[in-house]
């Protein structure tokens, strides 16, 4: 097996792994706590998950690199594996009982984005890339949509959590978006959207001020599945995930012209 897909087997185990215990904690009783402003939440179970990655990558691929949003990363300069991670990406809903959360996996081959799964334990679907290889939701093969048109588009976005003082709230963008397209949606949990994207289900998705572990392993997705991903100008999409505009391609210059605004 190659090198790329014992990488994708060992995140595919661990997503699903992490996936079971959002499961069997969902709705029970656990602790919650605030981070980096009142509404940005962290709870027992993304440190329960985050923890049962990391260890599982340590154990087994003590070379690599971790970058785990929970901090339990593990920063090595020389590695060339980089596994990017969000143990739970959802965390608002998961806290509140919103059905629609999962686990991120992206691994970075020499800094290339090389491997991504993301794990809806609650739906049971598990998105998963290899660069070059294409995308699938369990053994079925992923494309975007073939939807031409923004107003014919379902479209979705997410607000950060600073969004309360923050100049780049993304409030005007939804605002005029909302005028064009035929709905938009915000659910709460970035790296699903991405991966909505890849299926279809979206036509596009953009947010400002997201992080690598939102992005990692989505990004590969909807590329892989025929989709284009950029920053909101029509650059490179950063892997910080500073900014991040992902479509069918379709309608991505339309989305283009008015974010880029
Ligand atoms: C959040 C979700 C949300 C997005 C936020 C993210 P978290 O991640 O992806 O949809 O709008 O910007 O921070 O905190 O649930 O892992
Ligand atoms: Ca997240
Ligand atoms: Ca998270």
């Amino acid at each position: 097996m190659s090198e790329a897909h014992e990488t994708l087997e060992l995140a595919r185990r661990l997503a699903r792994a992490a996936g079971r215990v959002q499961r069997e904690r969902y709705e029970t009783g656990f602790q919650v706590r605030t981070k980096s402003t009142v509404i940005d939440l962290v709870t027992e179970v993304d440190h329960a998950c985050e923890e049962l990655i990391v260890g599982g990558i340590q154990r087994e691929r003590p070379d690599d690199a971790i970058v785990a949003e929970e901090g339990r990363g593990d920063a090595r300069d020389d590695a060339t594996w980089r596994w990017v991670i969000d143990p739970l990406d959802g965390t608002v809903n998961y806290a509140h009982g919103y059905p629609r959360f999962c686990v991120s996996i992206g691994v970075e081959r020499k800094g290339v984005r090389t491997v991504g799964v993301v794990y809806d334990p609650l739906l049971d679907e598990e998105y998963w890339a290899v660069r070059g290889e294409g995308a699938c939701l369990g053994d079925r093969r992923l494309r975007v949509s073939q939807r031409d048109e923004l107003s014919d588009a379902l479209v979705a976005t997410g607000f950060a959590y600073d969004v309360r003082r923050s100049e780049q709230d993304n409030v005007d963008h939804f605002t005029s978006v909302v005028k064009h397209a035929r709905a938009v949606r915000r659910d709460g949990s970035a790296a699903l959207d991405l991966c909505y994207v890849a299926a279809g289900r979206f036509d596009g998705f953009w947010e400002l001020r997201l992080h690598a572990w939102d992005v990692a392993a989505g990004l590969l997705i909807v590329e892989e599945a025929g989709g284009r991903a950029s920053d909101l100008r029509g650059g490179p999409a950063p892997a910080s995930g500073e900014e991040v505009l992902a479509t069918n391609g379709r309608i991505h210059q339309q989305l283009l012209e008015i974010l880029s605004g």
